[in-house]
């Protein structure tokens, strides 16, 4: 894995393919356990989560049903906006089902607090949050993460569904912001 240089910027390997598979088989297996004998519905938001979606399914060998959600929170910058906006809603009838929310990543846990609220009024019969990357250190909001693929530092990540401006979400491997002192 070679550095990645935008603009001014570099962003340097973090979290290889191999690695991320490895977790991504590890979650499916745990959730496939919890979930034994019942149906849950996948809600992948969009657009961050769709790689580590696709991946924990194919790994993800009982049945389960599969719905999307489109949250946006961070327009174009590195930092977050503070405001979520829906821009596509649940299209599935989740009153009385098992749901597991998939995110990429949790920063701040406001998109997870806004989704959870957002969804309760739809009385599913449980609620579960997996995500592949949780930064701990930034959680500004009270939310119970359930399954995490990874803690990591509060730098700046692209790759593997995460985008920069839009761009980025394509590669398979993570990569991680290049700060002054690194
Ligand atoms: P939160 O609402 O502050 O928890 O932020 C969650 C959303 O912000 C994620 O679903 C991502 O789309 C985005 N995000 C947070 N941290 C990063 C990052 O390091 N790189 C790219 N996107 C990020
Ligand atoms: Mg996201």
């Amino acid at each position: 894995m070679e550095n990645i240089l935008i603009g001014t910027e570099t962003f340097v390997p973090f979290l290889t393919e191999e690695k991320i598979q490895a977790r991504v088989k590890e979650l499916a297996a745990e959730l496939m356990k919890d979930y034994e004998g019942k149906t849950p519905i996948f809600l992948g938001i969009l657009n961050g989560a769709f790689m580590f979606m696709g991946d924990l399914l194919k790994h993800y060998e009982s049945p389960c049903e599969v719905d999307f959600m489109r949250l946006s929170s961070y327009g174009d910058e590195k930092i977050s906006s503070g405001k979520v906006k829906m821009l596509k809603d649940l299209a599935c009838d989740v009153k009385g089902r098992d749901l597991i929310i998939v995110e990429d990543i949790v920063d701040s846990g406001l998109s997870i607090k806004f989704m959870e609220q957002l969804i309760e009024e739809h009385h599913p019969k449980s609620m579960k949050v997996v995500t592949l990357l949780l930064k701990p250190n930034s959680l500004k909001y009270n939310v119970k993460i359930d399954y995490i693929g990874f803690e990591i530092p509060s730098k700046f990540v692209i790759g593997y569904g995460l985008d920069y401006a839009q761009k980025y979400r394509n590669l398979s491997s993570i990569y991680v912001l290049k700060e002054e002192n690194q």
